[in-house]
């Protein structure tokens, strides 16, 4: 590397500031695409990346859906997994302490199919003092409200993250779903009960049929649809998101390059996941991290500052 380019280098500030949170690059993993880290570290240290969101935890042990839970899909993935997890006693026990030795911002992700499960596992996890940020997975089904996910009904969505804001101080996003008309009332729903930032977006609802065998493919019929097909829908609720309320909001859907990266911090995303890439490429979190450095290099751009939210 030439002296000057060397220079530039270490001018260039990768690190963000998502108010409470402070990360080293703006590249985090997204919940149920990378378990722990434990498979991903044999890869590369984790500290390469600005943080890990872990696999959503719930009260007691999942095992998931039947099988077939995932399949490929035009340009993504569907997949119907139900919130498999060995359940917060051994998460809090073995998973939570091992991530929080990896020098890496701890994310971890919560679902409940109850407003009070939602305490329960957030108090659980901040009493630990090893999580960085908790976010809250909204796109489960509310089983007092006859299923309807808690992320698609401004009100119920409110009481929910109220309430959990009122037993734990840890900074506190909130992953919002696609699945509704208009993201904006959501958005200011959360943030109105004390969010302090959102990460958008949850897979969006989606199915495939098997034409030889004449049914769907999916155990459960319907699944999550995430892969770069969903990146525009991602984009675009990120961008209105941005322009209705003035929180950090955390990118996802979709992101496979350091470009795909930059169109979400274009947008006003102050960091980003990255979920299904890491299926196909391991190293898809530290590539995205060099990637955006290197477009920052050549664009004589030092800090992440200076283009967020310039295309709205
Ligand atoms: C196999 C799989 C499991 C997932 N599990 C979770 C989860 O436990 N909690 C959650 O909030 N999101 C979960 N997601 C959604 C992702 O975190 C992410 O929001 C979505 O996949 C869109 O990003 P992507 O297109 O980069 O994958 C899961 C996605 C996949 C593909």
């Amino acid at each position: 590397m030439s002296a000057k380019k060397m220079a530039a280098k270490m001018d260039t500030d990768l690190t963000v500031d998502l108010g409470s949170v402070t990360m080293r690059n703006p590249v985090l993993t997204a919940s149920g695409c990378f378990g722990w880290g434990r498979e991903y570290s044999q890869y590369y240290p984790l500290n390469q990346l600005g943080g890990v969101c872990a696999k959503a935890v719930t009260v007691s042990p999942r095992d998931g859906n039947s099988v077939p839970r995932v399949t490929e899909v035009t340009a993504g993935m569907l997949n119907a997994i139900g919130l498999a997890n060995p359940g917060i006693a051994e998460v809090l026990n073995s998973e939570l302490p091992w991530l929080a030795a990896q020098d890496v911002c701890v994310w971890v992700n919560i679902a409940g199919a109850a407003l009070e499960e939602y305490c329960q596992l957030a108090e659980a996890v901040a009493d630990t003092q090893l999580a960085d940020v908790l976010e809250l997975n909204v796109s489960c089904p509310n089983v007092k409200q006859g299923g309807l996910a808690f992320g698609t009904d401004p009100a119920v969505l409110k009481r929910l993250v109220r309430a959990v804001r009122e037993r734990v101080n840890t900074p506190l996003f909130v992953k919002l779903s696609p699945n509704v008309t208009d993201i904006r009332p959501l958005a200011e729903a959360a943030v109105e009960a004390g969010a302090d930032g959102l990460t958008l977006v949850n897979t969006l609802r989606g199915m495939a049929v098997d034409v030889k065998a004449r049914q769907p493919v999916l155990s459960t019929v319907h699944g999550g649809l995430s892969g770069p097909a969903i990146k525009p829908v991602a984009l675009s609720m990120v961008y209105q998101t941005a322009k209705t309320v003035d929180v950090p909001i955390v990118g996802c859907g979709g992101i496979t390059s350091g470009s795909d990266a930059l169109e979400f911090f274009m947008v006003g995303a102050g960091a980003v996941q990255v979920g299904t890439a890491n299926f196909t490429d391991p190293w898809a979190g530290p590539r995205i991290v060099r990637e955006i450095e290197e477009w920052m290099l050549q664009e004589g751009v030092r800090s992440l500052d200076e283009i967020r939210g310039i295309a709205l």
